[in-house]
């Protein structure tokens, strides 16, 4: 198949990657001059500036000039393609309803390049992003009024998560394809003929709407059920004596029916997604008169559980951030990527400056850069107090207290680095509960505080 992939963010690049390594002739097209050279340069370090996930980088290297191949230039590559993926972005408005504006213009310009083409063999455009229900109409709608001529138009939600995209789009649990008729199911069919009878993974085919749906129910799901732990597990660990969060969790999950993804408790979810699935769903089945309130709660209590340590920090352990230096350990929404997007140690960082401290000293193993690219876009003199450095130790040093936001797995071993390097009185926030042996440090002097758990004084178990 002659495949485009039309923008090569997060979700375009590993589909393009990966249809290249199933043997595709695949254009990964972008506006962004800048990203095509650097993904065409086959360089990891220049690939991972953009998008760095394990594995991704190597593919390419090894897909590249044999089946893919990337370009700014759009008409050159039109002529004889087969299907087009739109992974464009779909960012909110204030009021939660999805911006389609980069969607539209791709569209658009493709129309006019479909119409305009020689070889009037079938094409399928395809949205891999994260659309409102019905979109797949209103794509219809835009190639009819260019008389494009024999196209048609699919939904095919992406579900990757960051940080294992590569392993999972290799090896998804699903792939969702939404069409309206038989030769465009085929079409997708050969596209995704590694799936279609595969034994564990399950190759659904549907309406467009469906399809659609199906996406948004299941990030707003995912995040309700984050919601859930945080709001109600990580509660009753932290005011009901004796209730420990390990075990109520472990106890809870021993059933099959319930997940233990989703109930590790922390200090919020962060990603480019969830925030704005669950609110573009709200605003969705507000305009068909259904009650929100159980969405609206999920997205409320996520949004409060991303500063809520800073306050505890206050008013439980009678800490006071005024002129106090911070260490701040994990900037990326989560472990194994550097994207910032939506990250809760944003919201820690606002938090912190609002209550006055005099330095933050962050440290992330792989954001450091992004981040210093988010906060200083605020171009405000605040975020000057932000100082970025290599390692935890080095943050970590000549703080008054610590605050971990990202779970990567280098934390798990911080309380000799601790130890070491600061001395009580010191406070340690755990917004992800990676400290094992905190007893020790309480042992040793510090305070210590996890989302989940009471504040643990110096000396108390
Ligand atoms: N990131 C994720 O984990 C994830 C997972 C599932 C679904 N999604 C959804 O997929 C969509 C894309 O997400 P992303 O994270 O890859 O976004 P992204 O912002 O990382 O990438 C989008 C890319 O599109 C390019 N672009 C913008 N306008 C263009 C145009 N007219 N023509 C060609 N390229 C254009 C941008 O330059 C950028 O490189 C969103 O709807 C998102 O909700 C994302």
């Amino acid at each position: 198949m002659k495949i485009i992939v039309a923008g090569t963010g997060y979700v375009g690049l590993v589909q393009a990657a990966v249809c290249s390594e199933y043997g595709h002739q695949v254009y990964a097209y972008d506006i962004d001059e800048k990203k095509i050279a650097a993904y065409s340069s086959g360089e990891a370090e220049q690939i991972e500036h953009y998008v760095n996930e394990p594995g991704l980088s190597h593919l390419i290297k090894e897909m590249l000039g044999k089946y893919l191949f990337f370009t700014s230039e759009l008409p050159p590559i039109v002529e004889g393609v087969d299907v087009i993926f739109l992974c464009l972005p779909t960012p909110p408005h204030p009021d939660g309803s999805s911006n389609l504006t980069f969607y539209d213009a791709a569209v658009e310009q493709f129309a006019q390049l479909l119409a305009d083409r020689k070889d009037k063999r079938r094409v399928v455009l395809v949205n891999k992003s994260t659309v409102p229900i019905g979109t797949a109409r209103h794509l219809e709608s835009i190639l009819k009024d260019y008389q494009v001529e024999n196209v048609g138009v699919a939904s095919n939600p992406e579900f990757l998560a960051e940080g294992t995209a590569i392993s999972q789009a290799r090896k998804p649990d699903r792939v969702v394809v939404g069409c309206d008729r038989d030769e465009d199911f085929k079409i997708l069919r050969r596209v995704y003929s590694q799936f279609v009878n595969h034994v564990r993974i399950k190759y659904i085919e549907t309406t467009p709407e469906t399809a659609e749906a199906i996406k948004y129910v299941a990030n707003t799901m995912l995040l309700t059920y984050i919601s859930f732990w945080n709001g109600v597990g990580a509660r009753l660990g932290e005011k009901i004596p004796n209730v420990k969060i390990e075990d109520l969790r472990r106890g809870v999950t021993a059933d099959d029916r319930i997940s233990t993804w989703g109930s590790y408790v922390s200090n919020g979810a962060g990603g480019s997604c969830f925030g704005k699935d669950i609110r573009s769903l709200i605003y969705q089945l507000r305009r068909v008169d259904v009650n929100t309130k159980m969405l609206e709660s999920s997205y409320e209590v996520n949004e409060f559980q991303k500063e809520y340590l800073i306050e505890r920090a206050v008013h439980e352990a009678g800490f006071r951030f005024n002129n106090k230096t911070v260490a701040l350990l994990g900037l990326a929404f989560k472990k194994q990527t550097n994207d910032m997007r939506d990250a809760s140690s944003i919201r820690v960082v606002e938090s912190l400056l609002g209550k006055g401290v005099s330095c933050i000293k962050a440290y992330d193993p792989l954001a450091n850069e992004e981040a210093q690219k988010v906060f200083n876009a605020n171009q405000n003199i605040l975020f000057e107090k932000i100082k970025y450095f290599d390692s935890a130790q080095e943050a970590i040093q000549g703080s008054d207290a610590l605050f971990i936001s990202t779970d990567w797995e280098e934390f798990r071993g911080l309380s000799g680095t601790i130890e070491r390097t600061v001395q009580p009185p010191y406070l340690i926030i755990d917004g992800r509960r990676m400290i094992p042996d905190y007893e020790d440090l309480t042992a040793a002097g510090y305070t210590y505080m996890a989302v989940g758990s009471p504040v643990l004084k110096p000396g108390k178990k």
